[in-house]
């Protein structure tokens, strides 16, 4: 890449997004690696994403969050005094976005998840709603590490927009109608990026189309089918949160991150205790902790523990 900001080397390009590219830089002072967000104007049809990548520093700089990616500076290049040019210095998240590593298991998710809601609860406790949450702008690294990013769609809480900004797969339908969006929306999309998560399924949103009157009107594409439909191992309660968390009406959704973080933790704690209890069974089934010559039928163990219950002890009897 041509572009420089004083002070930094830039090295390889590790990201692109829809009209930025990303990459990793080192800052000569201190040799500390940062990410580079470079957006460049070629038209002024460029002028939405300098504008998006203004919003993001001025929001992401003030929001200090673990699992919220920080904003350290901002550099425009001018020519004839208009911006042809902004790099962002942020923090360097040295992981992939959700869409490439995808958890695959239910232990994983609700960990990810939980994480995610905090950081979403903090950036309302600032003030602002993401509204744009989808799995490219959620990243993992190792050791636990959950951050989400790409602020440049976030504004206000109550805020109501100019124009439909959004991305189809999870758009929220206060955001299709350009209503005053709140804490809400960011749980109709974290909703709708979870079902993609859980079933390799986009959840069909609303999109924008006319009425018989030729008035606006909200047109779903279809009728949605709850993730344990699609796949059984998938625990009800969890299928049930996230199409609450996807419903049309945002008085119908879980009220907030801490609703939905402690939903999560819920399942978890459920999901962790059966797991738990199953792992027991084995055992006494099996006590020597020999593995069984051939792997046991679960209705079996189901009707052993079963016959656990129903057989009071000796002294009951
Ligand atoms: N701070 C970062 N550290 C590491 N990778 C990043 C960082 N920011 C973005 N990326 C990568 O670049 C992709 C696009 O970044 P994003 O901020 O979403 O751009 P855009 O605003 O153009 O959508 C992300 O999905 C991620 O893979
Ligand atoms: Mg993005």
């Amino acid at each position: 890449m041509n572009a420089e900001i004083p002070g930094y080397r830039i090295l390889k390009q590790i990201g692109i997004g829809a009209a930025s590219r990303i990459f990793i830089s080192v800052e000569l002072k201190t040799g500390k690696k940062f990410a580079v967000k470079h957006v460049v104007r070629n038209s002024p049809d460029d002028d939405p994403f300098i504008t998006q990548v203004e919003t993001e520093y001025a929001v992401s700089s003030k929001l200090r969050h673990p699992h919220l990616r920080h904003s350290y500076a901002i550099h425009r290049v001018r020519k004839l005094l208009q911006v042809k040019e902004v790099l962002l210095v942020m923090e360097l998240v040295d992981g992939l976005n959700l869409e490439k590593a995808r958890p695959n298991r239910l232990n994983t998710f609700l960990t990810i998840f939980q994480k995610v809601a905090q950081g979403l609860h903090a950036m309302h406790q600032a003030g602002f709603v993401h509204s744009d949450i989808k799995p490219t702008n959620i990243m993992l690294a190792p050791k636990g590490v959950v951050k989400i990013i790409d602020f440049g769609q976030s504004c206000p809480l109550l805020h109501r927009k100019e124009r439909i900004q959004g991305t189809p797969d999870y758009i929220a339908p206060e955001q299709v109608e350009r209503l005053p969006l709140d804490q809400r929306t960011d749980v109709f999309n974290l909703g709708a990026t979870m079902y993609w998560v859980l079933t390799s399924e986009k959840y069909p949103t609303a999109i924008r189309g006319s009425d018989s009157r030729g008035g606006i009107a909200l047109i779903t594409s279809e009728k949605p089918v709850a993730p344990n439909e699609i796949n059984d191992k998938i625990p009800l309660a969890l299928s049930n949160l996230v199409m609450e968390c996807c419903r049309e009406k945002a008085a119908d959704r879980p009220a907030d991150m801490v609703q939905l973080g402690a939903r999560l933790a819920m399942i978890q704690r459920l999901w962790r205790k059966q797991r738990e209890e199953l792992r027991a069974q084995r055992r006494a089934i099996w006590p020597t902790g020999e593995p069984p010559p051939a792997p046991p039928a679960l209705d079996a163990i189901a009707a052993a523990a079963q016959e656990n219950i129903d057989t009071p002890p000796e002294e009951d009897r």
